[in-house]
Parts: structure tokens; sequence; C-alpha cells
């Protein structure tokens, strides 16, 4: 699968709802929320009130990252407002089965996210109850950055382990993806590209995610 989730973190939040408008009208396939809490990341970005805002007005359905500690507490105020999948990070969740359980639960797609220094192996024991893994490709917290390399082999294993294992699960890669970059990804296997910055910065986004399609 080829699909491009369009991350609003480097939207306009002066006006937003005109770029909610463009992704509507666009080829994109999910609008990709960033929710950062400001202590697993560095960062604060947006909490469940925009998100239902967002969802109010998206006809796309809403891919919700959570960089923030104790997930598990949120999964259902996420839900409520209008998450589609929710992904959580490896590395915020002592009980990650649970949480994954948590999530499926509500009838929603459950997601795990990888730091770059996390390695793929650590998920052979939950990959088939996933239907989704997000590879980090910088390290979260940011829009803008420089996409790390390593990420190319990290695809890779993990679409060996999938394929080995039967799983359904779909792989989206995050952070300074372009199309040089996204084209490779694509190539290796990846499922869905996560493009902000590339995107929101270009002179005419809509037409930028239309050519992520044809990579
Ligand atoms: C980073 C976020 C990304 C970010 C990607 O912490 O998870 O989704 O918005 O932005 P770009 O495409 O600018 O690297
Ligand atoms: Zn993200």
């Amino acid at each position: 699968m080829r699909l491009i989730a369009p991350s609003i973190l480097a939207a306009d939040f002066n006006n937003l709802s005109n770029d909610i408008e463009m992704i509507n009208r666009s080829e994109a396939d999910y609008v990709h929320c960033d929710v950062m809490d400001g202590v697993f990341v560095p960062n604060i970005s947006f909490g469940a009130p925009i998100v239902q805002a967002v969802h109010q007005i998206s006809k796309k359905p809403l891919d919700v990252h959570l960089m923030i500690v104790n997930p598990e507490k949120y999964i259902q105020e996420f839900y409520h407002s209008g998450a589609s999948i929710i992904t959580v990070h490896y590395e915020a969740c002592t009980h990650l089965h649970r949480t994954i359980q948590q999530i499926k639960e509500l009838g929603i797609k459950a997601s795990v996210c990888l730091n770059p220094h996390t390695p793929v192996a650590l998920l052979e024991d939950i990959i088939n109850d996933l239907d989704m893994v997000l590879l980090m490709s910088v390290n979260p917290g940011f829009g803008g950055q420089k996409f790390i390399e390593n990420t190319y082999n990290k695809a890779v294993v993990l679409k060996e382990m999938i394929l080995l294992r039967n799983s359904n699960a779909l792989i989206e890669v995050d952070g300074g993806i372009n199309f040089e970059v996204g084209k490779k990804l694509y190539d290796s296997g990846v499922d869905i590209l996560v493009a902000g910055s590339f995107v929101f910065g270009s002179t005419d986004p809509a037409e930028t995610i239309a050519q992520f399609k044809e990579l």
C-alpha cells in the first residue's frame, strides 16, 4: 500500500480549518495528529480538544500519535475525540499488551511506535496484535528534522517479521520525509508515510500529497 498521512503539526494553527479542508480535497489517506506532553518529548503540541475539533471537519480518518507518558490514561478520551488509529510509544508503556488490547476493545486500530534507538525485534511477541507499527525516523518532538538513514534497515527487518509471522500490521514511517526518502521507503515495503513540513512548506500542499501517491 502507498498511503500518505499529512501531519498537522506543520499546519497553520491560525487557520487550521483551511488546512483540514485542503486535506479533505486532497488524496491524503489520513490526518496525522501529533500529541506531545512536554514530558515524553521536550515539546508540547496539542491535546484532545484540538483533535476533536479536527474530527468535526475532517473527512479523512484521524491517525493519532501519542507522544505522552502513561498513554493508557488517555485512550478513552482520544477515542471520544474521533481517533481511528491510536499509536502509543513502546518506550512509554510498561504493560504494552494491555494498552494495545484497551485500544482494540474500542473497535479502532492499535499501533505501536518505536523511537530510532528501539530495535524492531522487541515487537516479536506483540506483532500479531497490532494493526500498525510506526517507525520514528527522527527523534520525536519536533517537525522539520533530518531523516535518520538507519530507518531503511528497520523497515526491511520489520517487513520480514510481519511476513514471517503472518501479521496484518501496516508499516508507517514518521519524520524528515520528502519525495526521495519517501520513494525508498515505499520500495522497502512501507505502507504509510507521514509528512509535515515537506507538505505544508510546499507551494501547493494538495499537489505535493498527490505526488507522494505517484512515487
Ligand atoms: C515528530 C512528529 C512528526 C512530525 C513530522 O515528533 O511525530 O509527525 O510532525 O514532521 P516532518 O515531516 O516535518 O519531519
Ligand atoms: Zn507523528
